[in-house]
């Protein structure tokens, strides 16, 4: 995919502020701090474009970004983190969970995992009802580069056969830091995007 630009929309905190103009979208998941921001950052070769931070919980709302006019990243509120409050914890909920189960113009979703650890009780939770829904998912293996290549395709296998009780889910390594595996992000995008 030639990124010729990529802009900022919305950052909706309800479903009245989500973009009307039935264009395509894809979404990203996944917990607070795994890397959401900072993979729609390096698929868009730009720095800034999504807000990124150590700081777990930095997206609070369901941020749109247009693409070449074509089309919309969605760059979803991170969940499981432990410290946010109750309150914060219910919105996720009451924000995303509609949203997933509605959106129509949604056509895929990339579904991060870190590729240091197994997947949370929180990406498994996901990862069931994508998978019960029969949406289309692409699973993230990223911050790849913060391991060895021996310990990353052991951990590859390992989360493979975690989550082999949903079947033979497609599976990406990725680095937002290297660029590896960013091809093969896009390559699953333009698939869903119907290109
Ligand atoms: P929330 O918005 O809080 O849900 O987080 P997020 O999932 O959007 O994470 P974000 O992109 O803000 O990244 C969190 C931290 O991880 C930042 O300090 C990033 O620089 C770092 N990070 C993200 N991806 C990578 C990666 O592939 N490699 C390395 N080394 N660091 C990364
Ligand atoms: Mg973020």
């Amino acid at each position: 995919m030639k990124v010729r630009n990529a802009t900022f929309v919305v950052s909706a905190v309800h479903p009245s502020q989500f973009p009307r103009d039935e264009g395509a979208e894809i979404a990203f998941s996944g917990r607070s701090n795994v890397g959401k921001s900072s993979l729609i950052n390096a698929l868009l070769s730009q720095k800034g474009l999504a807000k990124t931070s150590s700081t777990p919980g930095k997206t609070r709302q369901i941020n749109y970004f247009r693409i070449n006019e074509a089309f919309y990243f969605v760059d979803l509120p991170g969940y499981g983190y432990a410290k946010a409050p109750k309150r914060e914890r219910a919105n996720w909920g009451r924000l995303v969970e509609p949203y997933l189960k509605k959106r129509e113009t949604l056509l895929g979703l990339v579904q991060l995992v870190d590729a240091r650890h197994d997947p949370t009780e929180s990406d498994l939770q996901m990862v069931a009802w994508l998978s019960a829904y029969e949406f289309p998912f692409l699973i993230v293996l990223t911050k790849s580069d913060k391991l060895s290549a021996k310990k990353l395709s052991a951990q590859i296998r390992r989360t493979g056969r975690i989550l082999s009780e949903w079947g033979d889910l497609p599976m990406v390594s990725f680095s937002a830091k290297s660029g590896l595996g960013k091809d093969k992000v896009w390559k699953w995008i333009e698939t869903r995007l119907g290109d």
